[in-house]
């Protein structure tokens, strides 16, 4: 199952049949030991469409199997494997005879072993796995709990194996490795935390204090989250040494194996000829002694800091410097945090001066001295969470750009309060600067990145996944990335799966997101998505039973988030979000808004001007 179905027999293969007989085995593994109800395997068979005798059919197909699996019975002995059972099958074969339970098994008994056998059986079952779980059945709704429970387990098995590796003293050997995790899985806090550790314990703390940083980034950008309690006290840790984070066992002769990551996929750019092109005359520009400005304004995850890494890119392979600085909300209350970013020590003495207009001036000069050496790209990422002193420095040389061969790129998250409103006004008002606001993208560039990732896409395939996405870059990797790891092909019957998936995908996104607000807002967010499009004001407060004026703000918080859009009528940004934030209300909470809704319809109905049905 760990890979497309197939079997073997006394060491040959067995010919399984078609794709619906294969299906009928496929749903009685995934059950293990417990009685499959024949229902159960005509859906799996024939999904809402079976077939008028499907009973019949069904037992066609099993009998089929038995011959095939237990050839040389006769007919009536033919049980050993697929009996029959009260209202259904079940499947009577050892526990090692299927490699998903194998799997599952040495994954568990490797947790209780001693770390070097444990390494050994982590490997070998890791081996096991062919292709993606399941691969035949990707799309199928049956199959979906299964294969993302396995999923899960083989990722964590992959971290567990270099977590022991680890512990046996191969911190060197695993790091390469551990990049390759975490390139593949970045939302994954514990493969940040192992490829810390290994830096750290192969003395490389720089290294290692960049990887926190960086696992910070990733979690801030695509979950608006700040790390978890474990990363946490991992940097408090190696920012004091601590004797804990050594190695527990003196480290092993390091054997000769050279490191050799794992090629990572290629993640192309799409839709941004028009930036490109801008950035690019802005460089040439900086090269003839001629600075100037970029603002990059959009939502989050339309993708402004993959413009300005595109720009780092450019000014690189030109050979002009960059120096470049990302705000955090944590370090916003820290004066000139983003400056010290951009200059290092450097501006130190200047700083500490008393007077604001003698710091800037201090800062100007500091600019300008580094410009004459050789001119150079500044980029400040998300400036809406920049200290406001850092601000204030930045409006202050976008002013006097005149003559400084310095290219200030800045990239602002659009819809957040910030303190930054002067310095966008200064920018947006000035001639040198060059505002860019990165579209939504195209059917053409989802085609594109669905063809990087899960091959040729179908028409119909792409147009949904663009449409589930809104053009959303952020959203739609979140979605290819876990339409590859469920192995779903971008074919026509596999188009209902990019919603199923998809929004799957998106939850933890989401709903992390919403659980770090309060409870009315999670409130909130959850009555519109019952509601669906006959949401207003007054229904969501009658349902979510908080005042209008609390819902009011709420509703405000929402749209600033992006998680619903800006304006009327209340509806989420996208199909996808709505999706995981009605997917993740707890039963309970849910029976009771239907209720609650059930109820506002039944006394409504009778008054006219209510249209629309509700979404379930
Ligand atoms: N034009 C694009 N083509 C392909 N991928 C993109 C594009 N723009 C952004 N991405 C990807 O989408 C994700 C989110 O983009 P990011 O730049 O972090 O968004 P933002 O900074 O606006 O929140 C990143 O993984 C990025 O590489
Ligand atoms: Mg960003």
């Amino acid at each position: 199952m760990l890979g497309e179905l197939t079997a073997t027999r006394d060491g040959a293969v067995v010919d399984l049949g078609g794709r619906r007989q294969r299906a009928v085995l496929a749903g009685l593994i995934m059950l293990r030991d417990q009685v499959v109800p024949a229902d159960r395997l005509v859906d799996c068979v024939w999904g809402d469409q079976p077939p008028a005798d499907a009973t019949g059919a069904l037992q066609a197909y099993v009998s089929h199997l038995r011959r095939r699996l237990e050839p040389d019975a006769t007919a009536r002995q033919r049980d050993g494997v697929i009996a029959r059972a009260g209202p259904g099958y079940v499947l009577r074969l050892a526990p090692d005879a299927v490699d998903a339970w194998a799997f599952e098994a040495a994954v568990e008994s490797a947790a209780g072993q001693a770390p070097s056998d444990a390494v050994c059986t982590l490997e070998t079952t890791l081996r096991l796995w062919r292709g993606p779980a399941y691969a035949d059945y990707a799309g199928e709704p049956w199959a979906q709990a299964e294969i993302a429970r396995l999923t899960e387990l083989r990722a964590v098995a992959r971290e567990r194996l270099l977590a022991t590796r680890l512990e046996l003293g191969e911190a060197q050997l695993v790091i390469g490795e551990l990049e390759a995790l975490v390139a593949d899985d970045p939302l994954r806090e514990e493969r940040w935390r192992l490829l810390t550790l290994a830096l750290y314990r192969a003395h490389r703390q720089a290294a290692a204090l960049e990887a926190l940083r960086r696992a910070r980034q990733v979690l801030a950008d695509e979950l608006g989250v700040d790390p978890g309690p474990a990363l946490r006290s991992l940097e408090a840790e190696v920012l004091a040494q601590s004797p804990d984070l050594d190695a527990p066992s003196p480290a092993k002769a390091d054997n000769a194996t050279p490191l050799v990551p794992r090629p990572r996929k290629p993640d192309g750019l799409v839709d941004r000829e028009r930036e490109l092109a801008v950035l690019r005359t802005k460089l040439e520009d900086l090269k003839d002694g001629r600075g100037g400005s970029v603002l990059v304004e959009g939502p989050a995850g339309i993708g402004k800091t993959r413009l300005l890494d595109e720009l780092r890119k450019l000014a690189v392979a030109d050979g002009v410097l960059v120096r470049s600085a990302r705000s955090s909300a944590l370090e916003q209350g820290f004066d000139y945090g983003v400056v010290r970013q951009l200059f290092d020590a450097a501006v130190d003495d200047v700083v500490r001066r008393d007077e604001r207009f003698a710091v800037l001036r201090g800062l100007y000069e500091i600019t300008a001295d580094l410009a004459k050496d050789a001119p150079f790209v500044l980029c400040v990422d998300d400036v809406q969470s920049s200290d406001e002193a850092s601000v204030q420095f930045l409006a202050y040389l976008v002013r006097r750009l005149d003559g400084l061969p310095v290219l200030v790129a800045l990239a602002v998250r659009s819809g957040e309060p910030h303190d930054a409103d002067d310095l966008l006004a200064e920018l947006a008002g000035n001639e040198s600067t060059s505002m860019l606001h990165p579209a939504p993208l195209t059917e053409q560039g989802t085609a594109a990145l669905v063809a990087d990732r899960l091959g040729r896409g179908a028409e119909a395939f792409v147009a949904a996944c663009h449409r589930m996405t809104s053009g959303s870059p952020l959203l739609l990797r979140q979605l290819l990335r876990a339409l590859a790891d469920q192995g779903v092909p971008p074919d026509v019957a596999h188009v209902d799966t990019v919603r199923a998936v998809g929004s799957r995908a998106v939850t933890s996104l989401v709903t992390l997101r919403l659980r770090r607000m309060p409870a009315t807002v999670t409130t909130v967010a959850r009555a519109v998505a019952v509601l669906g499009p006959v949401a207003d004001l007054m229904s969501v407060a009658d349902l979510a039973q908080h005042s209008e004026e609390d819902v009011a703000s709420a509703l405000d918080v929402l749209a600033r988030s992006e998680i619903l859009v800006d304006g009327h009528p209340l509806d989420f940004v996208n199909p996808l979000v709505r999706d995981a934030i009605h997917a993740d209300i707890p039963t309970g909470e849910r029976a009771l808004l239907h209720e609650r809704m059930n109820r506002r319809l039944k006394s409504s109905s009778s008054r006219p001007g209510h249209a629309g049905t509700p979404r379930s």
